[in-house]
């Protein structure tokens, strides 16, 4: 019994998921092909993507003129933009979102069926908690076809802290008796060095997603250079900035783009805190309004890990237990 991966260009999804609109010299009446160029250029390839973000913004990232960034944004906007719509409209959308299980049922369970496309998924813990097991093995079950609990397609992954190991990966796919060699195909890495490789790396995402049919995104640690790089309270609201900037980014790819994304965030030890737990996830109101379900991890007993989801606009708190094996995240034995 061996499933099939999916590498690449056979990326499937519902049909009925309106694919966004590559943005081309001549599509928006009275922009110049080099303003066209230079929107490509920042990573703004849709007009879905220009349409949503703020013209400060696209004239910051792109170089362009206030007044000219406020026209293509107008412009995009008027082509894609619908104004207000029925629920059932967004319910059907909603339903276009595939999940991607993450090889417990458990875990599943607690995310409402696995990691959903359309969103932000964050992962928070402290070392060893099982972050970057998680996000192993979404890499090798994101690839699976949909009817296999997979996304069918490719994935991206951001590594910050220079923890990927194909090692793993391989691993994993032959714990689940996928083919190894193409599991490792259908993964991208970039290695991340610092905060602002981290936001241009995530430029280049919309055209690379586009590209290379990929259906994940991992950050694995969205948080770790900017708590490198922005020591002190005096630099807190600029790395706070910085840090919205790059979530902002990430959630109109998930949601334009019908993209999962996944990152990791870790935790700060609160001294006042005397009993229960100390740790709070870093990162603080930023990373909290920006991701769309927060999971916090725990470290149980031998191999397993709590797993709780601490914020989400639609899924309970409910705690659960996974384990994590030489085949990557499993279900705790009972
Ligand atoms: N091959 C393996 N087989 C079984 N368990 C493993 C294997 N590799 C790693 N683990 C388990 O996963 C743990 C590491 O978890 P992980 O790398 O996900 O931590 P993390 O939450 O990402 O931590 P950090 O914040 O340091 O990045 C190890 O301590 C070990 O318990
Ligand atoms: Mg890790």
């Amino acid at each position: 019994m061996c499933v099939q991966l999916i590498c690449g260009d056979q990326k499937v999804g519902p049909e009925e998921y309106a694919v966004p609109e590559l943005i081309e010299p001549g599509m928006l009446e009275g922009v110049a092909s080099t303003t066209i160029a230079k929107l490509r250029r920042a990573g703004y390839i849709t007009l879905e993507v220009v349409a949503a973000t703020p013209a400060r913004e696209l004239a910051d990232r792109t170089g362009m003129g206030e007044d000219t960034a406020e026209k293509v944004n107008r412009l995009a906007r008027m082509r894609v933009d619908p104004g207000f719509i029925p629920a059932l409209e967004v319910l059907e959308r909603r339903m276009s979102m595939i999940r991607c299980t993450t090889g417990s049922s458990s875990l599943d369970g607690i995310l409402g069926g696995g990691v959903e496309t359309g969103a932000i998924t964050e992962l928070i813990g402290e070392y060893g908690s099982g972050k970057t097991q998680i996000c192993f093995t979404l890499s090798v079950t994101a690839q699976l076809p949909e009817e296999g609990g997979g996304l069918g397609g490719r994935v991206c992954v951001i590594d910050t802290e220079g923890t990927f190991h194909p090692e793993r990966i391989i691993q994993i796919a032959e714990g689940k008796d996928l083919d190894p060699r193409r599991a490792l195909e259908g993964i991208l890495v970039a290695r991340c060095y610092n905060s602002d490789h981290l936001s241009i790396l995530i430029d280049s995402l919309p055209m690379l997603c586009e590209e290379e049919g990929i259906s994940l995104v991992i950050v694995d640690s969205m948080i770790g250079h900017f708590r490198g790089e922005y020591i002190g309270r005096e630099n807190l609201s600029k790395r706070q900035q910085k840090l919205g900037s790059c979530l902002h980014r990430l959630i109109r790819l998930a949601e334009i783009s019908n993209v999962a994304v996944v990152v990791t965030n870790q935790v700060l030890a609160t001294p006042s805190v005397v009993y229960g737990d100390p740790n709070r996830p870093t990162g603080g109101h930023v990373m909290a309004h920006a991701c769309t379900h927060r999971v916090y991890l725990r470290k149980g007993k031998k191999n397993t890990r709590l797993a709780r989801v601490i914020d989400s606009p639609c899924l309970p708190e409910v705690k659960i237990r996974f384990a994590i094996t030489g085949g990557g995240v499993e279900d705790a034995e009972e």
